[in-house]
């Protein structure tokens, strides 16, 4: 035992699995171990990789601004990066006039709710209740956790997570009832709630599930005639994952609040971002320092990772971006479409570069064997997938090539036989 790692993994019971798989280097959509194993990262990352592993605009942005500014206090103190960074945000959703830094996707959540339900203090009300989706997820801090689906992941803390209202997922032909759901609880309690909190378009840790871009332009409308605010939580769906810039794009929905985090720096460097409508920034800005928004963490605005995530908007100014998406987009739904045909198969979704692919089973669940089971296989395969109890879902970094995806496709078709096993 002298030589196991005494690194304690994310998501990782240890007692099950076997040591990490070391990884020396990456490159486009390949990690690579010492040995010269090449591993096609098929979920770019935990979903954080977008234009590709290793891209040299990125990777030059990042080691230039390290020999220059590294890191200042962002408390009284800005610089060149983080000013250029928040107009180009800011352009990119235009109904957001400020740019608050943070460090990761829960920590943008956090500072959503945060600046929701202290909006409504300043503004002479009590509103503490959020309203959310069922299914959602939202990361693993304690705000987050408690706006996020109750289960696995969050029991041993049940207790500790504050109350808040859920609305039905919208499954296909049931929309009504999650409208009508949002529309009885702004009703029977019309000064309580604060939010509504919701992934646009698709629920990525709750399955892949997908729903209508109508749907979140009604649930949009009924927070805004409500005067309630709305967070869109795009810290995966954010940077072209399903097809559009943002997802909430598709419905023309504006968010009072939107999150965003992995895809900001490219996938190369941790980074949180809430943008803030003027109304809620206002609800703040007094000459009284006790309305002041007291929230930071060290690393705040931190320069390097503003470079990073600059260097990613320009990859996105200078390149056909939208055009390497929409070309994965296409090739997921051939593939898929052989899929659907398959007996093993439930349902196939897809949003964008997102595809998903749901396993008919007895047992579903997240701690179902059968998750760990593909997911060893397909690593036999060399190939990253880490599929959500019967869901495996594709999420691949935009440069990945029309023979890398029918590749993952073949060993998931080949998968299919393990289903039962
Ligand atoms: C929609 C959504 N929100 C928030 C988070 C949390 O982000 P992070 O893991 O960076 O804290 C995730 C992570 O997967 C997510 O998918």
């Amino acid at each position: 035992m002298a030589d196991r790692s005494p690194i304690w993994h994310p998501f990782t019971q240890a007692a099950l699995v076997g040591p990490a798989i070391e990884i020396e280097s990456a490159r486009d959509s390949t990690l690579v171990t010492p040995g010269g194993r090449r591993i096609l990262d098929a979920i770019s990352s935990w979903w954080v990789i977008t234009h590709g592993h290793g891209n040299p605009h990125i990777a030059r942005a990042i080691a230039e601004q390290a020999g220059v500014l590294d890191q200042v206090i962002f408390a009284g103190f800005t610089h060149e990066k983080a000013e250029r960074l928040a107009r180009k945000l800011l352009a990119l959703a235009p109904y957001a006039k400020h740019a608050f830094f943070s460090d990761s996707g829960s920590t943008a959540v956090e500072v959503a709710l945060k600046m929701a339900v202290g909006a409504w203090h300043h503004r002479g009300q009590r509103r503490h209740k959020i309203i959310a989706l069922e299914h959602g997820y939202h990361g693993d801090m304690f705000g987050a956790m408690a706006v996020g689906n109750r289960g696995t992941f969050n029991a041993p803390y049940e207790n500790m997570l504050f109350d808040v209202a859920r609305l039905p997922f919208p499954v296909a032909g049931g929309e009504q009832h999650t409208i009508d759901a949002l529309e009885n609880a702004l009703r029977r309690e019309p000064n309580a709630f604060a939010a509504l909190i919701l992934e646009p378009l698709v629920l990525g840790a709750g399955g892949m599930l997908t729903y209508t871009p109508n749907l979140l332009a009604e649930l949009a409308n009924i927070c805004r005639s409500h005067g309630i605010f709305l967070i869109a939580d795009e810290v995966m769906t954010g940077f072209g994952r399903t097809g559009t810039m943002f997802a909430c794009e598709q419905a023309n929905v504006t968010p009072d609040l939107l999150c965003l985090s992995k895809g900001l720096t490219g996938g190369f460097l941790p980074m949180g971002m809430t943008l803030a409508s003027e109304e809620i920034y206002e609800a703040f800005y007094a000459e009284d320092r006790a309305r002041t928004f007291f929230h930071s963490s060290s690393f705040t605005g931190n320069a390097i990772t503003s470079a990073a995530a600059l260097a990613n908007l320009e990859i996105w100014e200078s390149e056909p971006v939208l055009a390497r998406i929409a070309a994965i987009s296409a090739h997921h739904k051939t593939r898929l479409a052989a899929l659907q045909s398959r007996r093993e198969v439930a349902e196939t979704r897809q949003m964008g570069s997102i595809a998903a692919i749901e396993l008919n089973v007895a047992d579903g669940g997240y701690l179902a064997g059968l998750g760990p089971r593909l997911q060893r296989f397909y690593l036999e395969n060399d190939i990253l997938l880490r599929p959500l109890g019967n869901v495996v879902y594709v999420l691949p970094p935009y440069c990945t090539t029309p023979t890398e995806l029918d590749r993952i496709y073949d060993v998931i078709e080949e998968s299919l036989e393990l289903r039962e096993a």
